[in-house]
């Protein structure tokens, strides 16, 4: 049975610690399925809209070869739902989540896979405010 691999995140300013966690993700099962959150999401969580748009993160999403799926989550409350309606075996998610989606182990999988080490978006959004 082919194994189906979800995970979450806003991918904002697309960097390479992005592309190394859906690689590994991918590399979990055969098909990868990506929630990307919305802008409306993410403002009300942080109070500041995403640097790149909502359609653009998922443009660059579905454009990676090792990305099948993309939907918008919507709200954070709804993990259950978004992985029982994408059949998903696994989810994947950072270690800085590491026990926080625990609670999803009635229904898949949970990994958490290590970040990549010395970058994030918020970093790279200071470094080019200073420049
Ligand atoms: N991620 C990773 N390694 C990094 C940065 C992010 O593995 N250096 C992973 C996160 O653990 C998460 C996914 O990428 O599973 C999406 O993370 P996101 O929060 O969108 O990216 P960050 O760069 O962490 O953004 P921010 O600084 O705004 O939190």
């Amino acid at each position: 049975m082919s194994r189906r691999v979800i995970t979450f995140g806003t991918f904002d300013v697309f960097h390479v610690g992005h592309v190394n966690i859906l690689e590994r993700a991918k590399q979990e099962g055969d098909y990868l399925i990506v929630g990307v959150s919305s802008d409306k999401l993410n403002f009300s969580k942080k109070q500041r809209y995403p640097v790149y748009s909502e359609s653009d993160r998922i443009k660059i999403l579905k454009s990676l070869k090792f990305v099948d799926e993309v939907f918008v989550e919507e709200s954070l409350e709804l993990k259950a739902d978004y992985i029982q309606q994408a059949k998903a075996n696994v989810l994947v998610m950072g270690d800085d989540w590491m026990g926080k989606f625990d609670d999803m182990k009635k229904y898949c999988e949970v990994i958490y896979l290590p970040r990549t080490p010395s970058i994030s978006t918020t970093e790279i959004i200071e470094v080019v405010k200073s420049l």
